[in-house]
């Protein structure tokens, strides 16, 4: 009986798994016709959906075809090619079957031996990240989930190394930072930051400081903050530099935007988001140090069970989680089906487009650009009231055309217009343009 199940179960996961690769196949070619922002009101999925489990199982189509008429309409399309909100991401087809492949090996890493392959493959494949970034070698790379996780083991690390008692960045940073000296305890001073939206460096003030947090493309406007000097500062006062590259890092792939990464190589640590715009589905923050020490001595925990005869380092001893997940086997994929050309020639297509965008901003009459552009994010407005732009971002969400989201810079609500995907083409950004000037005018 127990073969005949084993049996039956092998081809049922063939057959869903055919099935599974085909609607995701198909969902990739018909993306960029759904709505880009879910059409729905909360609650709505969930009414649509039995309140109590199965008390039988069901076979896996049920879950395929729910997926469809009842999950699909509550989805916001970010493989879309018209999502231009936020920090827009794409996840590539190598990254996607790579974690199909990681969830069906299940590797739990918390010890070199209970995932051997998943430790190495992590160091390795944060080796070679560094190297088409372009950063120094030698440091120590790991993944965590998400930025957020990355800043709060860079700053616990920061506070076991000096044992000061706040944390220094400009006014732009991302909420992160405030989230993880709230958790260490940690006082936040928020300091100025000058007409091109990055920290003023002459307003720093790092006596009993733990560390300053440098912003390389800040969430609102991808400013950059000055890292050289910011480095000159916390090397004085013996404070740790911990570097926010959370999106615009992965640009340093291209050697002409490694202007933006002058100073961070005397960075303490490091964080870019694979997730955000190395086209490596979420999640997958990469975090490196060049004081892995001072990480262990923050993180380093081996109670009996964990103990074990080899003299290898455990990455679960540099950040806050214990079971880790196989996240190198996408990042490697992606890394190896794109190679450094490939992730050269996207990420410059991106930033080709967003400069297209923002040239016909500033060639039409009544639109403005807000922030200097950088990298791929073009902030800007149509004259006239806070409200007259609020409603004019409501109104082309709601279109499901396109998705943008927005922000505030210097007291002014501002549009956002962020391109991640290698998958946006001139047509889709030339439909984004007219659907938003339209709406200006209805
Ligand atoms: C500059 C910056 N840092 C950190 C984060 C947080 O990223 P995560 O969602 O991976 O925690 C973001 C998110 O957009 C960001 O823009």
């Amino acid at each position: 009986v127990g073969a005949d199940r084993e049996a039956e179960e092998e081809v049922s996961f063939r057959k869903d798994g055919a099935a599974a690769l085909d609607w995701a196949a198909r969902y990739l070619e018909r993306v960029g016709e759904l709505p880009v922002l879910a059409q729905v009101e909360p609650g709505e999925i969930r009414s649509r959906l039995p309140t109590s489990p199965p008390e039988r199982g069901e076979p896996f189509a049920n879950v395929l075809r729910d997926l469809d008429e009842i999950l699909l309409p509550g989805v916001t399309h970010w493989q879309s090619p018209r999502f231009f909100a936020y920090f827009s991401n794409r996840a590539s087809e190598a990254g996607i079957l790579a974690e199909l492949l990681a969830a069906t090996l299940n590797s739990v890493g918390f010890l070199w031996r209970t995932a051997p392959a998943a430790t190495e493959l992590e160091f390795l494949t944060l080796d070679w990240a560094a190297q088409l970034l372009g950063l120094p070698s030698g440091w120590h790379g790991h993944i965590e989930d998400t930025a957020s996780t990355s800043t709060i083991a860079a700053l616990a690390a920061a506070r076991e190394a000096n044992g000061g008692s706040f944390v220094v960045c400009s006014e732009h940073a991302h909420s992160s930072v405030d989230k993880a000296a709230r958790l260490l305890g940690l006082e936040l001073r928020k300091t100025p930051s000058d007409e091109m939206f990055a920290l003023r460096p002459d307003a720093l003030d790092l006596t009993d400081a733990a560390a300053v947090v440098a912003t390389v493309g800040t969430t609102s406007t991808a400013s950059v903050d000055p890292v050289e000097v910011i480095a000159d500062a916390c090397a004085d006062a013996g404070v740790w530099l911990h570097a926010d590259a959370a999106y615009a890092g992965s640009a340093w792939v291209c050697p002409e935007l490694r202007w933006s990464q002058r100073g961070v190589e005397r960075a303490d640590s490091l964080v870019v988001n694979a997730h955000k715009w190395l086209f490596t589905p979420m999640d997958c923050s990469l975090l490196w140090t060049s004081r892995p020490e001072d990480l262990r001595r923050a993180f380093s925990l081996v109670p009996e069970y964990l103990r074990t005869s080899e003299s290898v380092d455990s990455l679960s001893e540099y950040g806050p989680a214990l079971g880790r997940r196989f996240r190198a086997l996408k990042l490697w994929a992606v890394l190896r089906c794109y190679g450094r050309e490939g992730l050269q020639a996207a990420i410059r297509e991106t930033i080709r487009l967003a400069k297209l965008f923002e040239r016909w901003v500033e060639a039409e009459p009544g639109w403005e650009v807000c922030a200097p552009r950088h990298f791929s994010l073009v902030c800007f407005r149509r004259d006239g009231s806070d409200e007259e732009n609020e409603e004019i971002l409501e109104r082309v969400n709601r279109s499901g055309e396109l998705f943008i989201s927005h922000t505030r810079v210097g007291g002014r609500y501002v549009l956002r217009l962020a391109i991640g995907s290698d998958r946006t083409t001139e047509a889709d950004l030339e439909r984004a343009w007219e659907v938003l000037r339209s709406s200006e005018a209805s």
